[in-house]
C-alpha cells in the first residue's frame, strides 16, 4: 500500500462530513481499552471504519473501529473509538490518515489517549498521566517523502508538540478532581512484542516515564497541520523489567476498564471546556 494521495484524503473526508449534523470543534483517539468513552457521546453518528473511503479496519483487540460523531460535553467532537497501528500493518499513512480528515474537517484540537507501561517508578497501575513531550523511537515518519504543502510545512517545530496551555489547563482539571496530575515523557516504540528489561533501561535513561505502540505518528500529522494536541495516557502495568512480572494484553485491558469511570470524567470535563 502507496502512500495516500490528497484527493483520497478529501474523499474520506467528504464522506465523513456528508454525515455530520454539526462541525466538529474537538478530534478525539480513544487507545486500548478506553473506547468507552464514545457511548458518553449524545446524538450519535456512528461511522464504521469500512464505510469510510481508503480507512483500513482496526483489527487489535480492545478497538471498535468506528468513529463517533456527536456532541460531549456541550461540544461537538469526533471520536476514533479504535485506532490504527504500525504493528498492524499498516503504513504510517494509513495510521495519519483520520488524523488528516480531522484536519480537513478544520478541527483544531486533538486529544489523543493511550494504555501504556509504566517506567517512571513514580506511577501506579491506573494512574492518568499527561504526556509532556515524546521519543519516537518507532523508526518511522509519516512527513517521510514529499512534503504536501496543503497540509503544512516541510520541517514543522516540535518543540511544542503537546500544548503546554492546554496541559495545564488539564491538570489543573485533574487536580479539582481529586486527581494527582502527573505528566511524563511518552516513549513511542513500534511493538507489538512488549520491551525487553534492557529496552526499559535504555528508555529510562533517555528521559522516557512510559513506553506505548501509537500515538507518536498521530502527534506529528497533527503538528504538521496545525493542531494543539493535549495528550493522557493510562498505566496499565509498570513496564517490563519494573516488577518482574509478565505481561499480557488481558491485564492492559482490564485495568484499562477499571479506569474508566475517572478516564471518562476526565476527558468529559475537558471537552466542556475546549
Ligand atoms: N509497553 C508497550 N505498550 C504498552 C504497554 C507496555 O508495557 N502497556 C500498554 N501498552
Amino acid at each position: 500500500m502507496r502512500t495516500l494521495k490528497y484527493e483520497q484524503i478529501v474523499e474520506a473526508a467528504d464522506f465523513v462530513s456528508a454525515q455530520m449534523k454539526e462541525k466538529p470543534v474537538l478530534g478525539l483517539i480513544l487507545g486500548s481499552g478506553l473506547g468507552g468513552l464514545a457511548d458518553r457521546i449524545d446524538h450519535a453518528c456512528v461511522l464504521p471504519y469500512s464505510d469510510i473511503p481508503h480507512f483500513p479496519v482496526s483489527t487489535a483487540i480492545g478497538h471498535a473501529g468506528r468513529l463517533v460523531c456527536g456532541t460531549l460535553g456541550g461540544h461537538e467532537v469526533m471520536a476514533m473509538q479504535g485506532r490504527f497501528h504500525y504493528y498492524e500493518g499498516y503504513n504510517v499513512s494509513q495510521v495519519t490518515l483520520p488524523v488528516r480528515v480531522m484536519q480537513l474537517l478544520g478541527i483544531k484540537k486533538l486529544l489523543v489517549t493511550n494504555a501504556v507501561g509504566g517506567i517512571n517508578t513514580g506511577f501506579v497501575p491506573g494512574d492518568l498521566v499527561l504526556i509532556s513531550d515524546h521519543i519516537n523511537l518507532t523508526g518511522m515518519n509519516p512527513l517521510s517523502g514529499p512534503n504536501d504543502d496543503r497540509f503544512g510545512e516541510r520541517f514543522p517545530d516540535m518543540s511544542r508538540a503537546y500544548c503546554p496551555v492546554w496541559r495545564k489547563h488539564a491538570a489543573r482539571i485533574m487536580q479539582d478532581m481529586g486527581m494527582k496530575g502527573h505528566e511524563g515523557v511518552y516513549g513511542g516504540l513500534g511493538g507489538p512484542s512488549y520491551e525487553t528489561p534492557a529496552e526499559i533501561r535504555y528508555l529510562r535513561h533517555i528521559g522516557a516515564d512510559m513506553v506505548g505502540m501509537s500515538t507518536v505518528h498521530e502527534v506529528i500529522a497533527a503538528n504538521h497541520g496545525g493542531m494543539r494536541v493535549l495528550g493522557i495516557s493510562c498505566i496499565t502495568n509498570m513496564a517490563a523489567g519494573v516488577l518482574k512480572q509478565k505481561l499480557c494484553h488481558e491485564d492492559v485491558l482490564a485495568v484499562a476498564d477499571q479506569i474508566e469511570g475517572k478516564f471518562c470524567g476526565l476527558v468529559e470535563r475537558i471537552a466542556e471546556q475546549v
